[in-house]
């Protein structure tokens, strides 16, 4: 079984504000994406990267005008896969264990297998002027995450989508469902945040130096 890693690298990081793209800004000594390049390394067969222009390297594939076309063109990179494991650079402090459990729980006979926490804030939603319209149940409640593992199959059926569909989908794990497809939430440790904002550096800095 061919299993692939992809790294949507090709944002800007607008909202960290950064000096470069965020994938390459430098966490606890090495750029943010090598932090989860190296992880996937130790259980994937190879690892393909999508990257902003300018920024081209072996495995590396031009990034997208939206995060899914990132990963649809690593995909197309990589047909020889039987799984794909998507994974964003912007979530550094992934761990080997943690792949590892979301690629064992495809053995479910799912499509998918995601990585999420329950959330922890009460969710609200509103009519879009900040008017509260309901407050959703918490228990029932997952912040997703990735790793995001499919069978290879769903995956490119799933990203056979329009320009517009791709890019109103903030996770791969979305367009998996509407094309069908089953996907499992494995429980992940909420240490595995994405890095958005500059205090969300500062935390994975903390985390990454207590592990070090
Ligand atoms: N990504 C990508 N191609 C894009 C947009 C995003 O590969 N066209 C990647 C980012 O590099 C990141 C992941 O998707 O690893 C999650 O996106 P996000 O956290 O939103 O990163 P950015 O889009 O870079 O940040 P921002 O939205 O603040 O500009
Ligand atoms: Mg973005």
């Amino acid at each position: 079984m061919s299993l692939v890693g992809i790294v949507p690298a090709g944002g800007s990081g607008e909202r960290l504000g950064a000096q470069r793209p965020k994938a390459f800004v430098v966490l606890a000594g090495r750029a943010m994406l090598e932090w989860s390049v190296e992880v996937l390394e130790r259980v994937c067969d190879r690892v393909v990267v999508a990257v902003p222009e300018g920024f081209e390297a072996d495995d590396a594939v031009p990034g997208g005008a939206s995060r899914s076309e990132s990963v649809r063109n690593a995909v197309a990179a990589a047909p020889e896969a039987d799984v794909y494991v998507v994974h964003d650079a912007a979530r550094p402090l992934l761990t080997e264990e943690l792949v590892r459990r979301c690629v064992d729980a495809l053995a479910e006979g799912v499509d998918g297998a995601i990585a999420g926490a329950p959330v922890t804030d009460t969710i609200k939603h509103t009519d879009g002027q900040g008017r509260v319209v309901s407050t959703l149940e918490r228990s029932a409640l997952w912040a997703v995450q990735t790793p995001q593992v499919f069978r290879a199959g769903a995956l490119r059926r799933a990203l056979d989508a329009d320009a517009a569909t791709l890019a109103g989908a903030t996770d791969d794990a979305s367009l998996v469902e509407a094309t069908g497809g089953r996907v499992d939430v494995v429980d992940a440790r909420i240490e595995n945040f994405k890095v958005t904002t500059p205090l969300d550096l500062r935390m994975a800095e903390a985390v990454l130096a207590e592990r070090c």
